[in-house]
């Protein structure tokens, strides 16, 4: 079976991976260790120089995966976006839905960004999910902004869902897939 390496601090999101990762006869390898994260305003330069930190540091051995996500509210011109994390640490969920009040676009899509080190360079996988922001928080499972976040064909939040679930709909499943299908061809 094919092990990937995927760093990352976040427990929930190596477990969205490994769960995904077994439909493709891949294990998820998890590494948590410390690197530093660049602040920029697109998700794809963070990512890649993520990778490129690890790297220089030689944090790790061979090859790697890193993710990073955000999330973009249409009415708030795509804040909090690459800030998610700040955002998410300081104002909060409930803080998004105060800054929302009385506003009737609720329109928002996360986005996730893989950057995988392959020998030969760094390669970006990306996925996108659109939904809404809820008026009230629903859900007590997944992390960050789940209670918040409505997927709309299932009218639940990622909060609402098992994993298994939020893997049918999530951004991140979405990039992650891109990643497992082009390593089942080279396996
Ligand atoms: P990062 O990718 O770990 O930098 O995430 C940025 C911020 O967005 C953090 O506060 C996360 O909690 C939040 N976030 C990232 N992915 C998700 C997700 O799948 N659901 C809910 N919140 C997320």
């Amino acid at each position: 079976m094919k092990k990937l390496n995927f760093i990352t601090h976040n427990k929930n999101k190596y477990l969205e991976a490994k769960i995904l990762a077994q439909e493709y006869n891949i294990d998820i390898n998890w590494i948590n260790v410390e690197y530093d994260e660049i602040q920029h305003y697109n998700l794809d330069v963070i990512a890649k120089k993520s990778c490129e930190i690890i790297q220089e540091k030689k944090i790790v051995e061979g090859e790697y995966f890193v993710e990073d996500a955000g999330l973009f509210i249409e009415s708030l011109n795509s804040f909090p976006g690459p800030f998610s994390a700040y955002c998410y640490s300081t104002i909060g969920n409930q803080g998004i839905l105060n800054l929302m009040t009385n506003e009737n676009n609720r329109k928002a899509y996360f986005k996730s960004v893989i950057a995988y080190t392959f020998e030969e360079g760094i390669t970006l996988f990306t996925g996108i999910t659109n939904g809404e922001i809820t008026n009230e928080m629903r859900g007590e499972k997944g992390f960050g902004f789940d209670p918040i976040f409505l997927h709309l064909d299932s009218d639940r939040t990622f909060a609402e869902m098992s994993l298994k679930e939020k893997n049918l709909y999530s951004h991140r499943q979405k990039s992650l897939r891109k990643m497992f299908a082009l390593f089942s061809l080279r396996l």
